[in-house]
């Protein structure tokens, strides 16, 4: 399939919009607060831009530089940089990862669906325990939340099958700047609370008594799994874009975005949390769990701002989790479409039915079926553990050593300049950093990960 014949992205604001959404996740508005809380505010906030600016932008312009290049799937871009096909396996397992991940996030999205309808109708109304046992009723619920994350993928896959720039380029233009609006109405009526003072200040003003190894360890992992890192997502987003895309600067744009966006969900839920009193580092179960009872007491003596703030939220959650499956699903879907010569209707099919079978699995796991468990934890559990710790990180590691070392140069520079028609002044900064910088510091990460140093 020629480059012309495979769809494209249609303008540079679509390009931007989509690989954006692409990063802007659950990651941003549900991991990425409960990390800093977690890893000390402030803090934690300046090693997460280091780790960005270090790994997170030479990682990302790597896998722009293998994807656009070939203009193909994951699979067949990693043998074509090179000439040498083995390298495909990088492909390969970007492709597996993304379905991992498409699988088990969408049980959260679909938490997200039910927690938006629950909000609409009044059910979360309630005191403190009442909140904690509807979260666990429902996540360890049999049918329910099943059903929520099968719809959820068959939503993605409605998107996947509209095509690159009818489907996923569309609803990014329509999603992203919804989302942004909807985050700013939130931020807003979270810091006029009266306390919301010191929330501000917890995310803003630096404690690094806190800091140590872990904290840099949790801020990587952050960084890769916002910026969709190690698993062929870029790579497949990129063999949609145009010759004359800057790499770099797109890069640059998109990673912005996703940190500005990771920082104005933490000052829509900080100020809200610490106006109430209550701790904000509850972990994972602060969007499910303190957030609701945040946003109860919060706006006590206007239930009414209270109701709207709440379904608000929870639509901003499922649009920012949309926007991220829809990449995912599209990795695996352009393989299958451009692999196996099958249309792409019945490619995003086998996509639907295997990640939805991962969806089941992880589903069930949660509570409905202990045995599901695996290596000490919940499928769920696993799966997440496997991606973010694992499978990502492989991914970019290998991603920049092939590029830095073992893919052509002149095709390296070709692309990272668009054919020198760039400045290429930051070309030796970008390899250095893929050749040098990135390696090493993975590799470190790793080791500490396993008790090895
Ligand atoms: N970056 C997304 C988020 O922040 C998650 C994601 C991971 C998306 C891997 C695509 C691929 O939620």
């Amino acid at each position: 399939m020629t480059r012309s014949e495979r769809g494209s992205f249609g303008s540079r604001l679509g390009i931007i919009l989509a690989t954006a959404g692409s990063a802007v996740g659950l990651g941003n508005v549900w991991r990425f607060p409960f990390m800093a809380g977690q890893n000390g505010g402030a803090a934690f906030i300046l090693i997460y831009i280091g780790c960005i600016l270090l790994l997170g932008i030479p990682g990302m312009v790597s896998e722009f530089i293998v994807g656009r290049h070939s203009a193909s799937n994951a699979a067949r871009a990693y043998g074509n940089l090179s000439g040498r096909k083995g390298w495909s396996a990088i492909g390969y397992m970007g492709i597996a990862t993304s379905m991992i991940i498409l699988g088990f996030y969408a049980v959260v999205a679909g938490w997200c669906l039910q927690y938006l309808t629950a909000s609409l109708t009044g059910s979360l109304g309630g005191d403190m325990k009442y909140v904690q046992d509807y979260f666990f009723t429902f996540s360890s619920d049999p049918v329910k939340p099943v059903l929520w994350g099968l719809a959820f993928i068959l939503v993605t896959h409605w998107v996947i099958v509209h095509g690159i720039r009818g489907g996923i380029e569309r609803a990014s233009k329509m999603l992203m700047p919804t989302l942004f609006i909807l985050l700013i109405v939130l931020v807003a009526a979270s810091c006029m609370l009266p306390g919301a003072g010191k929330g501000v200040e917890f995310l803003l003003k630096p404690d690094f008594g806190k800091v140590d190894s872990q904290v840099f360890l949790e801020a990587l992992g952050q960084a890769f799994f916002s910026l969709s890192l190690g698993t062929a997502c870029l790579c497949t987003y990129a063999s949609y874009f145009g010759r004359q895309t800057n790499l770099m600067r797109s890069a640059c744009q998109i990673a912005v975005i996703d940190t500005v966006i990771a920082v104005l969900a933490g000052l829509m839920i900080f100020p809200a949390a610490f106006s109430v009193g209550i701790s904000p580092d509850s972990g994972p179960s602060l969007i499910f769990i303190t957030l609701p009872n945040v946003f109860r007491e919060a706006f006590a003596s206007l239930p009414v701002v209270g109701y709207v703030v709440s379904v608000l939220f929870y639509v901003l959650l499922s649009l920012a989790a949309l926007t991220s499956t829809i990449s995912m699903h599209e990795i695996g879907t352009a393989f299958f479409h451009e692999e196996i010569h099958l249309p792409r209707r019945h490619a995003a099919w086998i996509v639907t039915v295997c990640t939805g079978l991962i969806c089941v699995l992880s589903s069930l796991s949660v509570g409905a079926m202990p045995v599901l468990h695996l290596a000490g934890r919940s499928l769920m559990d696993f799966f997440d553990a496997l991606t973010a710790q694992m499978l990502m990180p492989v991914g970019a590691f290998l991603t920049c050593v092939y590029v830095g070392w073992f893919a052509p140069h002149k095709v390296v520079r070709d692309e990272f300049t668009n054919r020198g028609t760039l400045r290429s002044r930051l070309f030796h900064v970008y390899l250095f950093a893929v050749k040098y910088v990135c390696p090493i510091f993975i590799t470190l990460i790793f080791l500490h990960q396993f008790g090895l140093i």
